[in-house]
């Protein structure tokens, strides 16, 4: 059921909601089915485009009925691997969980099935190819048309959006090295992403460049949410104390959840896979390039917003990592860990047609005709 790449660990499924192909391809389905949402107006692809490694290039998501998310829009590269989903939600585990939170979220409204499910879960019934679907993606089941089998089978099909061949893994293949996969500049830009200088790794390691990881073989749970120093928040025009390391309002990750202090601007750091196409960046999508990422906040062990309602130092956080340190870089150092992100582009998973929109309406990414000509 899972194509997994060379040294990529089983996927953990749950034992009452097996994989199917039946399934995957019914959930392929929804997954670009306009009629998904309440108003005829959008699915998950509205928010999650395969070009763009399943991301939609907004700062921040807008839904079908137009409500405007807080939050910007996650790749789904390997979200089957996260121990848990979202930027910062310690409360949803599973694919299916997430589906369920996308099809009856009120605030904001994303596909808003909320008051509308006997409507939508008709208007599908009535497609003769939905009928054929649905039976045999659940045949145990007398009506299977239902909320719950909708986003069992979203979930399917959404766990089987696995990247693990870009140029980098075939340069590291454990069995098949290409040596050539990777240029010097590439390399040089890798050692530094893992070098005690700049410390990322500790925060976006493994085998998908990310650390709370779960797979069928886990035994601890591995989540982790930390303070990358985005925000410090402070000064008259924001009403908080000098340096109490304040996040805007609905986004202040984890500390949503707990409400105690040191949890405040806590998110999960995020796979890394695909990440040259997933502009713009963070949780809020305030950060437009990868340049101004390693840059502006990185280098400089926090953001530093000088002006407006959100003005403040973030390298001065009280709530920040203790890896947040900062460091110097030269021009030439920022265009080797660029090369590095470019080969962490996965162009089979990119142009993957088991992928892509079933109703051959949304476009490929560009790279894809190139390849495939
Ligand atoms: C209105 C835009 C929008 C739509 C429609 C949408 N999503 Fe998302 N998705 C988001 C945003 C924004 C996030 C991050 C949410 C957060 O962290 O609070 C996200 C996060 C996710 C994640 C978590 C990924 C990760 O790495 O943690 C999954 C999985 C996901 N969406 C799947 C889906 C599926 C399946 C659908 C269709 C049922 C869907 N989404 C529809 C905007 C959208
Ligand atoms: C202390 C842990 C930590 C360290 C160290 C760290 N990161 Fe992150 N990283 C995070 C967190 C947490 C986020 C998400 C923060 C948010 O959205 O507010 C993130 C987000 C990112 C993103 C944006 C992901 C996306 O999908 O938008 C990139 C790119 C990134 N980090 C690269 C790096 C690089 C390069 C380094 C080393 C210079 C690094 N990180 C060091 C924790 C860390």
């Amino acid at each position: 059921m899972f194509d997994l790449p060379s040294g990529f660990p089983q996927p953990k499924v749950a034992s009452d909601d097996p994989m199917s192909e039946a399934k995957v391809a019914l959930g392929r389905q929804l997954f670009y089915d306009q009629r998904v949402a309440f108003n005829g107006q959008g699915s998950c692809v509205s928010c999650h485009e395969q070009r763009l490694a399943f991301s939609d290039g907004r700062v921040t998501a807008i839904g079908p009925a137009g409500d405007v998310h807080p939050r910007n829009a996650m790749s789904l590269t390997n979200a089957v691997y996260n121990s848990r989903q979202n930027w910062a939600n310690p409360n949803i585990k599973t694919l299916r969980e997430q589906a369920l939170v996308v099809l009856l979220n009120q605030d904001p409204v994303e596909l808003g099935w909320q008051g509308h499910e006997q409507t939508i879960l008709d208007r599908l019934r009535a497609d003769a190819d939905y009928q054929a679907r649905f039976k045999s993606a659940f045949p145990d089941q007398g009506e299977p048309f239902t909320l719950d089998n909708v986003a069992r089978a979203l979930a399917a099909f959404t766990a089987t959006l696995i990247s693990g061949r870009s140029a980098y893994d075939r340069y590291h293949d454990p069995t098949t090295p290409d040596r050539t996969a990777m240029s010097d500049a590439a390399r040089r830009g890798e050692a530094l992403f893992f070098s005690e200088q700049l410390e990322c790794n500790h925060c976006h390691n493994g085998f998908n460049l990310a650390n709370s990881v779960v797979h069928a073989g886990s035994k601890l749970d591995s989540t982790e949410y930390k303070n990358n120093a985005l925000y410090n928040i402070a000064g008259p025009a924001s009403g908080y104390p000098l340096d109490s390391g304040n996040y805007p309002t609905r986004n202040q990750g984890l500390y949503e959840f707990t409400l105690k202090a040191g949890d405040m601007g806590r998110f999960r750091p995020p796979t890394l896979r695909n990440i040259a196409l997933t502009a713009p960046y963070m949780h809020d999508g305030s950060i437009a390039s990868l340049r101004e990422l390693i840059v502006d906040h990185y280098a400089k062990g926090g953001r530093v917003i000088s002006e407006g309602a959100y003005a403040g130092d973030g390298s001065k956080s009280p709530n920040k990592d203790a890896l947040m340190i900062g460091f110097t870089i030269s021009e030439e150092e920022v265009d080797d860990l660029l090369a590095f992100f470019d080969t962490l582009t996965d162009w089979e998973f990119i142009c993957d047609p088991r992928h892509a929109d079933p109703f051959g309406k949304i476009p490929m990414n560009e790279h894809c005709k190139v390849a495939g000509s």
